[in-house]
This record gives C-alpha cells, structure tokens and sequence, in this order.
C-alpha cells in the first residue's frame, strides 16, 4: 500500500470508529474556523499589529489600526461566539459518562479547555456588545495567551 493511500484509509478507520454523525463533523469543521477567525487575529493583533507604533507616527499608528479594526468589529466577536456555540455542541456530544473511576484525562482536559472557552466567550461577549469592561486584562494579551492554551489542551487531551 502506498504510504497516502495507508494514510487516507487508516483515517477512515479512526473517524468511523469515533461514531460521530457527519452532523458533528461538520460542527466540528465551523468550531475550527471559528476558531482561527478568532485566534488568527489575537495571534495577528499581538505579533504584528501591536508593532505598528515603532515605525508609525502615533496619530498614522492610531489610524492604521483603526483602518483594520473596523473591519474585525464585524467579523472577530461573531467568530468567537460561533466557536463557543459549536465548541458547546460538540462538548455534549463527546464528553461522556463519568465512570467510578472519576473522570478520564480527556475529560478533566476538555473540561479545562471548556471553562477557559466558555470564559473568553462571555467575557467577549460582555466587552463588545454589553459595554462591560473586564475588571482584568483589557489589552488582547489575556485571551492571546488563553487562546494557546485552549488549542494546546484541545491536542493534549487526545494523547
Ligand atoms: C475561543 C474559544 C475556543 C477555541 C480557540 C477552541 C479551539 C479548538 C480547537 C483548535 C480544537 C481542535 C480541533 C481539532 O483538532 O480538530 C477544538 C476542539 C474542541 N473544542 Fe474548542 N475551542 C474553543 C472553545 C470551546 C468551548 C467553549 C467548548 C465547549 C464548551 C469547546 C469544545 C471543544 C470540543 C469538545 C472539541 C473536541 C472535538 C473533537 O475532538 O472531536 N471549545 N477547539
């Protein structure tokens, strides 16, 4: 067997053994680009853009970013809570039962990724459509660094 037709086959294996509806599958593809709506901007913001004022004036720094923000007003806030919805779907759907034996690493895992997720989600939400302010953290750099946690824990939890 060739080794792209090994590794197409044995895929086909693991997601038929996962069980999930292509329901899910698909939920799971909108989580994932949800999710690099929303990370891809916090990585952009923190890396790149938070760079500007070095080789801007302050005023042109101020409005090149603003030329930017607009635009991920629109799009940024729905993507988070389009990843937090489906993330919720997808949480009911392969969480499972806790056995006597308490819960299983993917479980305590995916609960941490869960809570983190669920705590980005309304504390964006509160930010940007309610007007609340959160009392901690208001630069990007708080949920840039959740944000690496969250996909970091959402690989680990498979190991
Ligand atoms: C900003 C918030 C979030 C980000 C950036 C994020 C990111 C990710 C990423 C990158 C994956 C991996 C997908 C893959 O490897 O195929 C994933 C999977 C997952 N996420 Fe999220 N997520 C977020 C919020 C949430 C929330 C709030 C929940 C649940 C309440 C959740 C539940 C899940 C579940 C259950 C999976 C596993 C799906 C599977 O392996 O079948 N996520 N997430």
């Amino acid at each position: 067997m060739t080794k792209i037709k090994y590794i197409l086959v044995s895929h086909a294996i693991i997601a038929r053994k996962k069980g999930v509806p292509i329901t899910y599958t698909i939920i799971h593809l909108i989580h994932l680009y949800g999710a690099f709506i929303y990370g891809g901007f916090l990585f952009t913001d923190n890396l790149f853009m938070s760079k500007m004022a070095q080789s801007l004036a302050p005023e042109e720094a101020q409005k090149a970013r603003e030329a930017i923000m607009k635009h991920v007003r629109k799009v940024v806030p729905p993507a988070l809570i389009v990843t937090v919805l489906t993330g919720i779907y997808l949480f009911t759907h392969v969480f499972g039962e806790i056995g006597p034996d308490g819960m299983t690493r993917f479980q305590i895992l995916l609960s941490i990724k869960a809570f983190l997720g669920l705590w980005l989600g309304i504390r964006g939400f509160n930010q940007v459509y309610l007007k609340i302010d959160p009392f901690l953290f208001k630069s990007h750099r708080f949920p840039f660094v959740l944000v690496i946690i969250i996909i970091a824990l959402s690989q680990l939890m498979h190991v």
